[in-house]
């Protein structure tokens, strides 16, 4: 019965999460073709989709099995091989950018701090399509989109409880990735497209 109500909740956040991302249809301003930006659009959004899935269904499935804590300890080690896993598929590299990063390895480059900079100052939270050195890379804001999200990456000592607060210190000694609110953006998908 236990199992049931965990699908059912998952279910419910996972339709939540997904409807709540879904605008899309936003030329790029300064890349080649128009064909070539649709496509690549069409591209990210299928492969953010197919990586959130599997991130979020991971986190569910560690933090049902041994609460945020225990979710912390599995995201430290397969947040990334997650999120790579796909890349071969698509012959791209991806990444989750944040200005306020837990992992280090998520830091913002130049280009990455223009593009959320644009998107906070218009609040126009769109996928876009810039070229960097040559390759057409595709940019999707990642917000604070549900409750669940705040359980490591809300206030401290509120919505993060004490001991996946401990955990967080830890594994990420420089962490940034607290205070958030429900809505707030958090960051960026990028998705590099290593082929011509
Ligand atoms: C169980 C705790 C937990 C939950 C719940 C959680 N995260 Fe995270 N989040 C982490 C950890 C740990 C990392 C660092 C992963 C790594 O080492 O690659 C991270 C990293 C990220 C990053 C990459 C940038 C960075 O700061 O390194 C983004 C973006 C992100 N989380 C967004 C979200 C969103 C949006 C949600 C809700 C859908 C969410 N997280 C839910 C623990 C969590």
């Amino acid at each position: 019965m236990a199992n049931v109500n965990f699908i059912i909740a998952l279910s419910i956040l996972l339709i939540l999460f997904f409807t709540s991302c879904n605008n899309r249809q936003q030329k790029a301003p300064d890349t080649g073709k128009v064909t070539d930006t649709a496509d690549i659009l069409k591209q990210g959004d299928t492969i953010t989709a197919r990586v959130q899935k599997l991130l979020l269904a991971n986190v569910m499935i560690a933090m049902k099995a041994g609460g945020p804590g225990n979710a912390v300890t599995f995201c430290n080690v397969h947040a990334m091989p997650l999120t790579d896993s796909l890349a071969g598929d698509y012959n791209c590299r991806i990444q989750r950018i944040s200005d306020k990063y837990r992992n280090p390895a998520n830091k913002p480059s130049a280009t990455d701090k223009e593009v959320s900079a644009k998107m906070i100052s218009s609040n126009v939270m769109n996928p876009v399509v810039i070229s960097e050195n040559g390759r057409m890379v595709y940019y999707k804001p990642i917000k604070i989109a549900m409750p669940a999200c705040l359980k490591c990456h809300g206030s401290p000592g509120k919505e993060v409880d004490t001991k996946t607060l401990e955990i967080i210190r830890q594994k990420y000694p420089n962490d940034l990735a607290t205070g958030y609110k429900e809505g707030d953006f958090r960051g960026l998908w990028k998705i590099t497209f290593l082929g011509n």
